[in-house]
C-alpha cells in the first residue's frame, strides 16, 4: 500500500468513526451512558441518588471510589445499587444522615473489555441559611445621605435568593435611588425622609425548601434639615478609582457601581478603545449592573462606568481578565478497528491557563512503553492493532478552573457489513416535503455506504441528494418522479450487506373552496362549503368545529362530502366555523364567520346592529385654560361604532402615592369633548378619558401631558379616629391616614393629642408619620379625649373634633353582693350586683352550677349570661339537692375573679347557717349576706 493511500484511507475512517455504534451484540468495552452532574447538590430531605449506567457486552459490573478510596457499598446497609445499573441509592427516609454521605465520588463501569470511568461527582448535602440572631439599633442618617443597609447573608448551599421586604412583608420599592446590590445589600443613593416610613429586612429564600428567613428589621431614623444640599457622586461600591474581575469563559459577566450624590446619579458604562459588545449586553439594576453574557476571551479589556448628576461625574475601571476552564476542541471518539489496521484516539482541549491532558487506560496511569500504542500528548496512536487489545482510554483535561474528562475506547473486531434498521420499510410523504430514509449498518473493518434508486444507476449523492455518514439518505424536495425503491448497500472486505426502503410520494391534502363569512336571517338555509383535494390512496377525514370546540351535528345539519348545511338557523349558530381536513400524513384547515340576524327588521338595520361595538377610545388630549385648582381638558371622541357615545369620563393617575392607579374625576355628557376640571392642590395629575354608548366602555385614551398643582395647608384632618387598647396599660390611637388628594403639600404628618378624660391633666402630643400611634402606661379602661390634626409643610388642617377612646380592658373583679335563696320548694333563686371595678365593657357574666347531695354531684351547667342580668332561677329536679354556683363577670379580655356559693342547707339536716361563699383570683370581698 502507498503512502498517499494510507493517508486517505485513515482521513475517511476519521470521519466516518465518530457516528457509529457498536451493535450491542458484538463484544465491546463498556460506555458510560447516563451520570450525575459533577457538582451535585441534593436535598437533605430526599433519599440520595448517584446516577451511574452503562452499556457494554458483557453487561458492566459497577464499583465506586468515595474520596479517592475504594467505597465498600455493601458494608452499609444503607446504600444500595440500583437493579441492573450501577447507580447508588441512599436510603435518607429510612433514618440515614446525609452529611454523612458528602464526598467526590466516583463510578466505574467494568468488563473483560476495558473499564469506563464516570466524572468525579462531587455531593453535596443542600444547607439552608440560619441568621445569626441579633439585635439592631435603628439606623441614624441624615436627610440627603447615602445609606447601606448590610444584609450579610448567612452562607447558604446553593446560595440562597436574598431580596429586601418590610417586617409586614411589603416589597421595598426598589428604583434608580434605592436598590439591593448583588451583594444583597440595600443601597440608598441618598436617604429621603420617607424612607423612615418603613422598616427594612432582609430575607433569604433557599433553593430545596423554599423557606424564608427574614434578618431582624432595620429601623431608619431621618435627620431631617431644611434644604438638603447636593452633592456631587461618590462610589459606594466598588471602592477606589479601579478594581480588577476575573470571569470564566461562557459564564455571564456581571460588573456593578453604585454610586451615592443629590440628585441620584446616571450610571453609564463604557469600554475602553471600543465598543460595548451591544448582542450580548443587558444593563440591569437601573443600569447599576452590566451584564455581559457567555463571556468569550475578547470580552476581556477594561471597562469603566460613569457616575453622574448635575453637580459633576466621577469613573471608576474594571479591568476584566477572562479564564476558561477546558473546552473540547477534539473529543476522542470510539474506534472501531479491524485486526492489523492503524488508528489514532485524539484529545485537544483548549482553556486558559491551557489545560493539561492526561490519559489513562482503563481508569490506571499507562505505563510506558507499551508495544501496542504510542502516546504523543494529545494522541495515542495505534499501530498493526491485533484483536485482545480491546480497551478503555481516559482522557483528562484539567486547568485551575475545572476538567474534562472523556472515555473513548478501542475495539478490535473482525465484523463483515451488516445493517442494522428494519427492512423493507415503506416511507410516504407529502410531496415538496424534504424527507430522510435511514439506514443504520455496521462492520469492521468500517464498510462504505451507497445508496442506489431502483436497483440501478450510479450511487445517489450531490444534488438533491445527500448521504449522511451514519448511512442516512436526505432528499431535500420531494417529488413525483422521487416515488420508487431505495437500496443501501454496505460495504467491507469481509462482505457486502444492503436493505430497501420504499418511498410513496403523496399529493399535499389542499381546500380548494372554503366557507366564506355570512350573515343569514333567522329561520334562513345556510351552506358552507368545504371542497377539498387530496391524496387519493391516503384516509381523508374532513370535521367541524365551532368557537373552536368540536361540532355537534343535530338534527338540523346535514354534512356533505364538500359542504355543511344547517337548516333553519338560530342566535346560538352564530359564531366561527373551521372545516378541518386531515390525512395520515398532512391537514389543511379553512375558518369562517356566521352572523345571524332577527327577521323582524329590515336587514339593512339589523346588519349595522350586528356590527355594534362599544365606542373606539378617544384621542389628542389637550390641556388649557391652566389655573391653580382648575383645568380644561379637551379630546377628540373616537368613532361610535355604530351605537350612539352617551357619556365620557375623565379619570387622573398621580405619581405619588399610588402611582399607575387611575381614578374617576368627572362625568361628562356625549355631546360634549370638553370639561373644566376641578383640581386638589399639590397633585402631579395625568388625565385619561373613557367613551361609553350601550355596549359598555371604550378601552382609555391616551393619557394627557401631567399638571402639578401649588400647595397649600390640608383641609381636612384623618378620619376614622379611633383609640382602643391591645393590652391591659395601652391605648393605640389610629387613624385613616388623608390620600393623595387630600395631603395637600409635602411632608404630610399628624399632631396626635391625647389627655385622660376629667381629669384635668394637659394634654399630651406627638407629630408622626404613620397612622397609627401607640400611648403606653395607662390605667386600666379610662376614657380619653382625641384629636388628630393633619399638617404639611404649608400649614395645620382646621382644628379637629375631640373624639373618646378607651385604654386597655382587664379581667373584672367579682360580682358583689350575690345571695342565694329559695323562694318556695321548686326553685333556687341566684341574684348578683354588677362587680365593682369592671376594668372593662362588662360583656356578661359566667355562671356554673351544679347540684350536689352529700358527697355526690350531678354534671355541671354552664349559662353565658347578658351583662345586664342579675338574677337566675333554677327549677329543682329533687326536693333534697343542693346547688353549688360559681359566677364571675366577663370583659373582652376574658373572664375575671369568680365567686362560689352554695345553696343553704335544710333546716333539718344541719345547724341553721348562710350558704357560704368564698372567691377566687384575688381578695375576699365583702358584700355577701344571707338572711
Ligand atoms: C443606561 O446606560 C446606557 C448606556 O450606558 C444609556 O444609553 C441609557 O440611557 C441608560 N439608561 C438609564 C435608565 O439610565
Ligand atoms: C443521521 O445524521 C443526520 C445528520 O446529522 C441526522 O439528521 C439524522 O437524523 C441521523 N439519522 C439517524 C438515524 O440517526
Ligand atoms: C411537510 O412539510 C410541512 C411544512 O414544511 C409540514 O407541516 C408537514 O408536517 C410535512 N409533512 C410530512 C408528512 O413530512
Ligand atoms: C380621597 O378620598 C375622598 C373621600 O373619600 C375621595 O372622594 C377621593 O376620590 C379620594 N381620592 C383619591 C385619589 O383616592
Ligand atoms: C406639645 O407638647 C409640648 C410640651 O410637651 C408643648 O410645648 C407644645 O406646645 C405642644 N404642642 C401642641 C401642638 O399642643
Ligand atoms: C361595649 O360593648 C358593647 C357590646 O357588648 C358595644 O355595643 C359598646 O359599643 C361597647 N362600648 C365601649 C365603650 O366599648
Amino acid at each position: 500500500m502507498s503512502l498517499s493511500v494510507r493517508t486517505f484511507h485513515f482521513f475517511v475512517f476519521l470521519h466516518l468513526v465518530c457516528t457509529i455504534d457498536v451493535p450491542l451484540d458484538l463484544p465491546q468495552p463498556p460506555t458510560i451512558t447516563n451520570q450525575s452532574v459533577k457538582n451535585y447538590i441534593v436535598d437533605p430531605r430526599d433519599n440520595i441518588i448517584i446516577e451511574c449506567e452503562a452499556k457494554g457486552n458483557p453487561y458492566p459490573t459497577f464499583s465506586w471510589t468515595r474520596n479517592g478510596k475504594f467505597y465498600n457499598v455493601a458494608k452499609d446497609p444503607k446504600v444500595s445499587f440500583r437493579r441492573h445499573a450501577g447507580t447508588l441509592v441512599i436510603d435518607i427516609h429510612g433514618g440515614g444522615r446525609p452529611e454523612d454521605y458528602e464526598g467526590e465520588y466516583q463510578c466505574f463501569a467494568r468488563n473483560e473489555h476495558g473499564v469506563a470511568l464516570s466524572n468525579k461527582i462531587l455531593l453535596q448535602v443542600s444547607k439552608s441559611p440560619l441568621w445569626p440572631k441579633e439585635k439592631l439599633d435603628p439606623v441614624v442618617v441624615n436627610e440627603g445621605g447615602s445609606l447601606i443597609l448590610q444584609c450579610n447573608p448567612p452562607h447558604g448551599l446553593p446560595p440562597p435568593v436574598i431580596f429586601w421586604m418590610s417586617s409586614s412583608m411589603e416589597p421595598i420599592a426598589q428604583d434608580k435611588r434605592v436598590s439591593q446590590g448583588l451583594n444583597g445589600d440595600l443601597y440608598f443613593s441618598n436617604v429621603l425622609r420617607q424612607d423612615a416610613l418603613t422598616d427594612y429586612s432582609c430575607n433569604a429564600r433557599s433553593h430545596f425548601t423554599h423557606t424564608i428567613q427574614q434578618k431582624n428589621a432595620y429601623n431608619l431614623k431621618v435627620l431631617t434639615t431644611r434644604g438638603v444640599p447636593e452633592r456631587t457622586p461618590t462610589f459606594l461600591l466598588p471602592t477606589g478609582t479601579s478594581s480588577s474581575k476575573l470571569v470564566l469563559r461562557d459564564e455571564d459577566l456581571l460588573l456593578e457601581c453604585i454610586a451615592s450624590g443629590v440628585p441620584t446619579p446616571d450610571i453609564m458604562w463604557y469600554k475602553k478603545g471600543g465598543e460595548l459588545p451591544t448582542l450580548k449586553l443587558k444593563f440591569e439594576n437601573f443600569n447599576k449592573t452590566l451584564r455581559i453574557v457567555k463571556v468569550s476571551e475578547e470580552d476581556s479589556g477594561e471597562y469603566f462606568c460613569q457616575a453622574s448628576n448635575r453637580m459633576g461625574s466621577i469613573r471608576h475601571t474594571i479591568s476584566v481578565r477572562v479564564k476558561a476552564a477546558p473546552y473540547w476542541l477534539d473529543e476522542p471518539k470510539n474506534l472501531i478497528l479491524a485486526p492489523g489496521e492503524n488508528g489514532r484516539l485524539v484529545c485537544r482541549a483548549n482553556g486558559s491557563p491551557k489545560p493539561i491532558i492526561q490519559w489513562l487506560m482503563d481508569g490506571e496511569p499507562i505505563v510506558v512503553p507499551n508495544p501496542n500504542f504510542e502516546v504523543a500528548g494529545d494522541t495515542i496512536i495505534f499501530r498493526e492493532v491485533q484483536s485482545g487489545n480491546s480497551a478503555v482510554f481516559q482522557c483528562n483535561a484539567s486547568n485551575d478552573h475545572g476538567y474534562l474528562l472523556a472515555n473513548a475506547f478501542i475495539s478490535i473486531l473482525d465484523v463483515p457489513s451488516r445493517t442494522l434498521g428494519p427492512r423493507n420499510q415503506q416511507i410516504r410523504v407529502i410531496e415538496y416535503n424534504r424527507t430522510q430514509l435511514d439506514c443504520p449498518f455496521f462492520g469492521s473493518p468500517i464498510p462504505t455506504l451507497r445508496w442506489f434508486k431502483n436497483g440501478q444507476g450510479s450511487n445517489l449523492d450531490g444534488g438533491n441528494y445527500r448521504v449522511h455518514e451514519n448511512g442516512t439518505l436526505e432528499i431535500n424536495t420531494v417529488r413525483k418522479e422521487d416515488q420508487g425503491k431505495y437500496t443501501c448497500v454496505a460495504t467491507n472486505i469481509l462482505g457486502k450487506a444492503d436493505n430497501t426502503v420504499r418511498l410513496e410520494v403523496k399529493e399535499p391534502t389542499r381546500i380548494v373552496k372554503g366557507p366564506e363569512d355570512q350573515i343569514a336571517k333567522r329561520g334562513s338555509t345556510v351552506r358552507l362549503d368545504c371542497r377539498v383535494r387530496s391524496d387519493p390512496s391516503l384516509r381523508l377525514t374532513v370535521t367541524w368545529m365551532k368557537d373552536e370546540a368540536q361540532l355537534y351535528i343535530g338534527s338540523r345539519m346535514k354534512k356533505e362530502e364538500d359542504a355543511l348545511t344547517i337548516f333553519g338557523v338560530a342566535e346560538k349558530d352564530q359564531g366561527a366555523y373551521t372545516c378541518l381536513a386531515k390525512t395520515e400524513l398532512d391537514q389543511d384547515f379553512a375558518k369562517a364567520y356566521l352572523t345571524i340576524l332577527e327577521t323582524s327588521s329590515s336587514p339593512t338595520s339589523r346588519l349595522t346592529s350586528a356590527l355594534r361595538d362599544k365606542p373606539d377610545p378617544p384621542m389628542d388630549l389637550e390641556l388649557t385654560d391652566e389655573a391653580e385648582r382648575s383645568i380644561r381638558l379637551t379630546w377628540t371622541p373616537g368613532d361610535d361604532n355604530n351605537s350612539p357615545i352617551t357619556g365620557f369620563i375623565v379619570q387622573f393617575e398621580e405619581d405619588r402615592h399610588q402611582p399607575g392607579t387611575w381614578h374617576n374625576l368627572a362625568s361628562v355628557p356625549g355631546n360634549v369633548n370638553s370639561a373644566v376640571l376641578n383640581l386638589a392642590p399639590y397633585v402631579s395629575y395625568k388625565f385619561r378619558v373613557l367613551a361609553l354608548n350601550e355596549l359598555g366602555s371604550s378601552t382609555p385614551s391616551p393619557s394627557s401631558e401631567r399638571y402639578q398643582t401649588s400647595g397649600a395647608p390640608p383641609e381636612i384632618n384623618p378620619s376614622d379616629v379611633r383609640g382602643a387598647g391591645t393590652r391591659k396599660d395601652n391605648m393605640e390611637i389610629t387613624w385613616t391616614p388623608l390620600n393623595a388628594t387630600q395631603v395637600y403639600g409635602p411632608n404630610l404628618r399628624y399632631n396626635v393629642k391625647w389627655r385622660q378624660r376629667n381629669t384635668g391633666e394637659p394634654w399630651s402630643n406627638v407629630t408622626v408619620w404613620t397612622n397609627r400611634h401607640v400611648v403606653w402606661n395607662t390605667p386600666v379602661y379610662s376614657p380619653y379625649d382625641i384629636r388628630v390634626q393633619a399638617e404639611n409643610e404649608y400649614g395645620r388642617a382646621p382644628e379637629p373634633g375631640t373624639i373618646i377612646g378607651y385604654s386597655g380592658e382587664d379581667f373584672p373583679s367579682a360580682p358583689r353582693n350575690v345571695r342565694v335563696y329559695e323562694p318556695n320548694r321548686e326553685t333556687v333563686v341566684l341574684e348578683w350586683g354588677p362587680p365593682e371595678n369592671p376594668n372593662g365593657n362588662l360583656t356578661g357574666f359566667n355562671l356554673r352550677y351544679q347540684a350536689f347531695n352529700g358527697s355526690r354531684s350531678a354534671k355541671a351547667v354552664t349559662e353565658l349570661l347578658s351583662p345586664n342580668q342579675t338574677k337566675y332561677t333554677v327549677h329543682r329536679t329533687d326536693s333534697v339537692s343542693r346547688y353549688r354556683f360559681f359566677l364571675s363577670g366577663r370583659t373582652q379580655v376574658g373572664a375575671g375573679e369568680v365567686v362560689t356559693i352554695e345553696s343553704p342547707l335544710k333546716q333539718d339536716e344541719a345547724p341553721p347557717t348562710s350558704g357560704k361563699v368564698w372567691k377566687q383570683r384575688g381578695k375576699m370581698h365583702g358584700g355577701f349576706m344571707h338572711d
